[in-house]
């Protein structure tokens, strides 16, 4: 028996993402079982920490190991297919560097998602954020064909999916277009769902969607690649949406929506803070991914920059939108916060993480949301200190 035969690896994926408790329904296990993920990705970027700590991404093809190539195809993984918006595998001839703009989920998030998106037969589903398009096959598979409207902003990517489709066997309505904006042609629709991270729900989603119908989304309202939480809502007949954050995921930031890295010096950004006081809160907090989710919470839009200079840490937090900053300073175990501008950032992360302690440290599954034209309101329980709410302002950086 060959153990590079598709067939075969295909139904060793759906096990691996059945016995993970993933994969649940026999409809989606055939779609696992029926959709080659090999057409999709004839290449892809293999990643690897490189001595200088960075992601290094190996090009692979089918064409030069076809061996390596298959077996990778079906590992559960995520596979890149373009870096910096640009480079793709086929262009690069060695180890690159760089920031990936697309790939292919891996299939366990993928699954995931579609089995929360709870699907019947004759429901109609907008994509946002088509990629290599598999995710894209998999609802073909489900749904059919007609059934599946998948928005794509990069028209190179847009196309190389929409080619793949074709091979597959799927006709499919891939729009080449900014997804935030939905695709109105084609609504009402009974699911949306997006595989690229959002700041918060876009209303045109919400219009677009029947009520009674679903919306998953990763949300994460600065834009961090971690502390995000995949929200599931469900539209009401007011034209407002609610639900709650089902667990965590992590997926790239939508296009308009990522955060250019901030570039100069960051010391005299911060030069001159309005108060300066300790704080018994450390800023390494934000590693973990619950008070990252919570921090994006209580400071929407700060960006989170952590810098090494003569073997002193700082870890910066930028509102650039209302020109705030904290910044935070290690003497010993101790840590300094100097605050400036109309928002004090650290005051409102550490009243936050505080309450959320003092709560018992509920998980991210117990963020309740409610998305209306105006504003994003989140919750956890009935503690006042642990609400938010988000009005919905034009994004300014
Ligand atoms: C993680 S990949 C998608 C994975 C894909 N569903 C799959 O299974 O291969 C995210 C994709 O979202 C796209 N994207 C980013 N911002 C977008 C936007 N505003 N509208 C539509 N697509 C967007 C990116 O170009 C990228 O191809």
């Amino acid at each position: 028996m060959n153990p590079l035969d598709p067939v075969r690896l295909r139904r060793a994926l759906a096990d691996h993402l059945e016995e993970g408790g993933v994969l649940k329904t026999p409809a989606w296990r055939k779609a696992v079982e029926t959709v080659p993920r090999e057409l999709f990705l004839p290449m892809f970027f293999k990643h690897e920490t490189g001595p200088d700590g960075l992601t290094h991404y190996t090009p692979v093809s089918r064409d030069t190991d076809p061996g390596q190539w298959l077996a990778l195809v079906y590992q559960n993984d995520t596979w890149v297919t373009q870096i910096d918006g640009h480079l793709t595998a086929e262009a690069a001839d060695r180890p690159v560097t760089g920031f990936p703009t697309s790939s292919s989920t891996m299939p366990s998030t993928v699954v995931g998602m579609l089995e929360s998106l709870d699907v019947d037969d004759n429901m109609n589903v907008l994509e946002i954020g088509t990629g290599t398009g598999y995710s894209t096959g998999l609802m073909c598979h489900r749904l059919g064909e007609d059934s599946v409207t998948t928005v794509e902003v990069d028209p190179a990517v847009a196309q190389r999916a929409d080619a793949a489709l074709e091979v597959a066997g799927y006709s499919t309505w891939t729009i080449t277009g900014d997804g935030l904006l939905g695709h109105p042609r084609r609504a009402p629709y009974d699911r949306t769902i997006a595989t690229c991270a959002v700041r918060r729900i876009p209303y045109a989603w919400i219009r677009q969607t029947k009520p009674g119908g679903i919306i998953l989304a990763t949300v994460g309202p600065s834009a961090w690649t971690y502390g995000t939480g995949l929200a599931k809502l469900t539209v009401n007949e007011d034209s407002t949406a609610s639900g709650r954050i089902i667990g965590r995921t992590s997926f790239m930031p939508a296009r308009a929506e990522a955060v250019v890295p901030l570039s100069g010096d960051l010391t005299a950004r911060a030069a001159y803070p309005d108060t300066e006081r300790k704080t018994g809160l450390s800023p390494n907090v934000l590693n973990d991914w619950m008070p990252a989710f919570l921090a994006q919470l209580a400071a929407p839009g700060a960006q989170l920059v952590r810098t090494i200079s003569d073997s002193r840490e700082t870890v910066y937090l930028f509102d650039t939108g209302r020109e705030a900053f904290a910044a935070l300073t290690a003497d010993g175990d101790e840590w300094t916060v100097r605050q400036g501008g109309p928002v004090t950032i650290w005051d409102a992360i550490e009243s936050t993480l505080t309450a959320w302690h003092d709560a018992g440290e509920p998980d991210i599954s117990t963020v309740r949301m409610e998305v209306t034209p105006e504003a994003h309101a989140y919750r956890i329980g009935e503690e006042p200190a642990l609400r938010w709410k988000h009005r919905h302002q034009p994004l300014s950086d």
